[in-house]
């Protein structure tokens, strides 16, 4: 099989982007101090979240969601087979994977309208305990995804967090993306400033 690029740009500073974005939200979660930090962390990764949305319907082929939210029978057969036929991985998020990414995505956007709505104190104090239920919860989910992306990458043999940085996969050429759209980086970029200074005023 055949190196074929199939993660662009944006999804892959999108996807690191988002880690840093919400591991500084969560390690300055509880301190008065850092809660400015705090805000505007929260705001990037509602930021990257929504250009995320924009970019699975107009981005490239495996950065679309038709791409890869499958029903519960291929998710289901995906799982069965992961290590009778490790051959069998998508060019792309496979569809175990695609329901991580769309639950990620989900809780991201979820957890910062909420810390939002707190820090402009409405909503009262069921709202506050409701954000930090929906970032621990996100945080389950994210040791889930790893834990995944580290069982796919022994199962099919290919390093998949590896693949999140080059944007190379194992893959038949036919599958290949061909244009990385570097320039909607910048694009990625603002939208994760503004909603951040945004959503921090
Ligand atoms: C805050 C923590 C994290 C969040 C919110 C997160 C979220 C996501 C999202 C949204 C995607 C889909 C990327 C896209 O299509 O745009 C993704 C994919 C991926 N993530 Fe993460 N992620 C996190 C942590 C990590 C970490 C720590 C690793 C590495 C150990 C990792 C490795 C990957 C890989 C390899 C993929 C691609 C999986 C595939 O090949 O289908 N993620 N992640």
């Amino acid at each position: 099989m055949n190196r074929i690029l199939v993660w662009d740009w944006p999804v892959r500073i999108g996807h690191w982007l988002l880690v840093g974005a919400f591991a500084l939200a969560w390690l300055t979660g509880d301190s008065e101090t850092w809660r400015l930090v705090h805000v505007w962390a929260g705001g990037g990764v509602v930021g990257v979240v929504l250009f995320r949305l924009l970019w699975g319907l107009v981005g490239t082929r495996h950065a679309r969601f038709a791409s890869f939210v499958r029903g519960p029978g291929a998710v289901k057969a995906y799982l069965l087979g992961l290590f009778t036929h490790p051959r069998a991985e998508t060019p792309g998020h496979n569809p175990a994977g695609g329901w991580a990414i769309v639950a990620l995505l989900s809780l991201g956007l979820l957890t910062g309208v909420s810390g939002w709505l707190t820090y402009q104190e409405i909503g009262g104090e069921w709202l506050e305990e409701a954000h930090e239920a929906l970032a621990s919860t996100m945080l389950t989910v994210v040791f889930v995804h790893v834990i995944g992306v580290l069982i796919g990458s022994l199962a099919h043999g290919e390093n998949l967090v590896r693949a999140m940085f080059t944007g190379i996969k194992r893959g038949d050429a036919d599958a290949a993306i061909v244009n990385a759209r570097p320039f909607a980086v910048p694009l990625l970029l603002a939208c994760a400033v503004t909603c951040a200074w945004w959503l921090a005023r």
